[in-house]
Parts: structure tokens; sequence; C-alpha cells
């Protein structure tokens, strides 16, 4: 099923010796926020390097139904700013498609404006929890009323007199830090947000960036952000980054691939994001970081990473999660081709993605001949090292695209073709996933 029209079946099969450049897109994360952050500014903030899968391009929609201009001319896409606490009343639903990042910062950014806003997603995103943006943004005097479970679709009323609000979020969740911080931009006074373990922290640095007074400190209770409410914000010009997220898959595809040697340039190596590449090298990957550099504050590298037929299994750190939260499902496939279990606790978040991870990835893998074990909130892999996963199966990718572009990179070592039952959601953040894949040599293509 897919979220925007006819499935697009697809398969990988068994290829050998992947090489070349890949260029991978711009990052989600920053793209939304460029959006968001430009469209909360004074002026014309301009963008380049912005991701176009369709979860951006439908925030781009959505800060144009709050009274922002959004276009793209050439290569750059410009912004034009209604400033904070300017978004005027969208006289129509707010979908916001697949993307829980995109309703969940866009909830936060009107909650403390005194309009009424009716989000929707599709059959995966209403299906996702809202309480843990709605909860704190009722401290802020929004309201919010939704379907059960506090599910979208959900009408928010943004408070008329908002109160600045100390929350301490019980997830660990840049979304959830992150609405609370675009709602305490037009608040009074300072919000403050602690939490207990770091989260990426793109919002923070870019807030930094267009002027707001934001400080953060590393205590006890664990990271304290303190943000100075209703700040002019400047607007910007903005290069986004490469998608870390989005290397991960031609990353990983070469390492499980036979006479395999690929470069992904420029990737930020902000530490709450690059947790998978460390993970890689601690099981054996021969993945290197060339030509290490820093580029807006960012540190960034060249990653190239070679075929690795010696990889072990290895325990996940924990601690480790938050940083690469969005990697677990094309990790559990390196994990298939190493010798030994990999153990992954503390990943209870992936329940509540784009689709139950765990058992999305769990009832493929096992689909294709690899055993794993789970429980609510860790899920082992047994490996069964290089050359010996039989593969086979169809597998499905429930609205998600990583669970896709993750079973499509498995088919690339397997036996036997791996095939995925639908292929569109892949557009969602890596619309060049399939023309880059084939380009490095991996043999993956839609069935008719
Ligand atoms: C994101 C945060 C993460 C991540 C998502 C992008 C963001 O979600 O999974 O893909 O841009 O803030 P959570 O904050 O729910 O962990």
């Amino acid at each position: 099923m897919s979220g925007h029209g006819e499935a697009i079946p697809m398969i990988a099969r068994r290829s050998s010796g992947l090489r070349g450049e890949a260029h991978v897109p711009g990052d989600k994360s920053i793209s939304h926020r460029s959006l968001i952050l430009g469209a909360m500014a004074v002026g014309e903030t301009r963008v380049t390097g912005l991701l176009e899968g369709q979860d951006v391009l439908d925030t781009a929609s959505a800060m144009r139904a709050f009274g922002a201009d959004v276009e793209k001319r050439g290569e750059t896409w410009h912004v034009q700013g209604v400033g904070v606490g300017g978004f005027c009343e969208p006289g129509q639903v707010i979908d916001c498609g697949n993307s829980g990042t995109g309703v969940r910062l866009v909830m936060g950014a009107m909650a403390t404006t005194a309009i009424t806003a009716t989000f929707t997603g599709d059959a995966s995103l209403n299906k996702r929890p809202m309480a843990r943006v709605t909860d704190p943004l009722a401290l802020f005097g929004a309201q919010a009323h939704g379907r059960s479970g506090g599910r979208l679709p959900m009408t928010v009323i943004g408070a008329r007199d908002p109160l600045p609000v100390r929350y301490a979020t019980p997830v660990p969740s840049a979304q959830v830090k992150s609405a609370v911080l675009l709602a305490g931009l037009n608040a009074p006074g300072e919000t403050v947000v602690i939490e207990r373990e770091a989260t990426r922290d793109h919002t923070e640095r870019m807030l930094t960036g267009f002027g707001a007074v934001i400080e953060t400190q590393d205590r006890a209770e664990g990271r304290v952000i303190v943000l100075h409410g209703q700040p002019e914000l400047s607007p910007q010009t903005i290069v986004v980054p490469r998608d870390p997220s989005s290397a991960a898959f031609p990353v990983c595809a070469a390492i499980i691939t036979e006479g395999s040697d690929v470069v992904v340039p420029n990737i930020g190596l902000n530490p709450t994001r690059a947790g998978l590449f460390f993970t890689l090298r601690d099981m054996g990957a021969d993945l290197t970081f060339e030509n290490m550099r820093e580029e807006g504050g960012e540190p960034v590298a060249d990653l190239r990473a070679k075929f690795s037929p010696d990889l072990v299994g290895i325990e996940v750190p924990p601690e480790r999660a938050a940083s690469m939260i969005d990697e677990y499902p094309v990790l559990s496939v390196v994990a298939a081709f190493a010798r030994g279990t990999t153990h992954m606790p503390g990943v209870r978040e992936l329940r509540v993605k784009e689709s139950d991870r765990i058992d999305a990835m769990a009832r493929g893998l096992r689909a294709n001949g690899v055993d794993v074990d789970e429980g609510e909130d860790w899920w082992t892999v047994y490996g069964r090292g290089h050359g010996n996963v039989r593969g086979g199966a169809v597998t499905v990718s429930h609205l998600d695209h990583r669970i896709a572009m993750s079973f499509l990179v498995l088919g690339l070592a397997t036996q036997d073709p791996v095939r995925v039952d639908d292929g569109g959601p892949i557009a969602t953040s890596f619309p060049t996933f399939e023309p880059l894949m084939t380009a490095l040599g991996a043999d993956i293509a839609r069935e008719t």
C-alpha cells in the first residue's frame, strides 16, 4: 500500500563491486527546520540543498497555508517569513503526509499564536502518538482535540496569552523538544526544556543562527536548554548539509556487498546524528572518515565504505540510541551478515516511527532466513555471516521509507532476491535512491 497512489513493487538481487561516489540528498531534519524557521523570521530566508522529498514539500505547503511565501527559483528556495507570532489561520486542513517531524514541529510553531488549525496525515501518520507534543503545548495554553489516543486528524487552538514553560521530555525525542522550543518563541520570558538523553540539536543550532538567545548546559538532570521568548528572528542564507540518515544506505550496501568501494561525500558527523558510523566500525566495518573538516559549525567528512567480510555482532550501547535512532533498520541488515549476535537495547522509540520498526524488520528478516528475537524495547539479530543469508521473500514496507530501503539493501547480498511490496514511501526522504544505487552498480529495480 502506497501513501500517495499505486504501490511500487521493487526487487533487489545479489550484486557485486559497488563503486563510485554517492551524492545523497539534503538533510531531512535541517530541511524541515529551514522552512519553519524561515517562515517565522522577518524577511527572506534563502535555502540551497533543501531535500525535495515529499515530507519536506508537505512542510513547505504548510508554511504557505500559515501565510509565508515559499517558492523555488533556480536552485534556491526563497521563504518570505511573517515573523514570530505572525502566522495567519489556514483556510484548509494541513496535510503533513507521512511526516511526524513536519506535523509535530508545525504544531509547536503555531501553538502560541491565537489561531486554529486542523492537521491530518497518511495512514501511517494518523496512527502515531501526538500527545507527546500536545501535552507540553497545553502548558503554554494551547488546546488540542484529536481522535482517541491523541491521534490525527487533530485540531489545535493556539494560546491567546501564552505562558512560558519548563518541561522535562519524558521520551528521548528531538521532535518533542523542538515543538516546545518553537512554541516558546512566541511566549514571553524563558522556556526551558530538559532532556535526560541528548537528541539531535539542529533546532538549537539553527535558532542561534536566526538570532534567538538560547543556551544549553549539560547538568546532572540532563541537557538543559533555555530559550528567551519573543525574539525577532533574522532571515538566513542556509546551505543544507547532506543527510547522514540517507548516507547510511549506500554505506551499509557497500559494507555487505562483495568487492565494493564507495565514497559518500560531504556527510555531517554531528555527534547527535552519527552513531551508526561508529557502530559499524565497532562491528569491524571498513569505513573511514576522509577529508575531515568543519562547515557551518558542524564536523563534516567524506565517508569511504568498503566490502567488509569479517563483521562481528556487538552489543550496541543504549546511550548511543538517540544518535542513530533512524538507522537501526539498516543496521539490522548489516548485523544479518555479521558473525555472532547483535543486541540492540534501549530502543522503545522504534515502535512509534513511520511503522513499528522492530516488528517490520523482524518479520522481514525472519522471512529471509535470519533469526531475530525482540522485546518491547530491545531486539537481537542472529548474524549468519557473509554469504549465508538466504533471502527470497517478499517484505512489507508498511508505508515506511526506511523499511523499504533497508530490505532493498538486504537483497544486494542474499543468495536469492528480496522483494519489497511497495517502494513508493522512499520518495518521502530519498527520492533519488533508486538511480543513485543503480549508478553504483546495485541491482535494484521496479517490478512491473
Ligand atoms: C527527527 C527526530 C527523530 C527522527 C526523525 C527526525 C527530527 O524523531 O526519528 O526522523 O528531525 O527532529 P523523534 O524526535 O521522535 O525521535
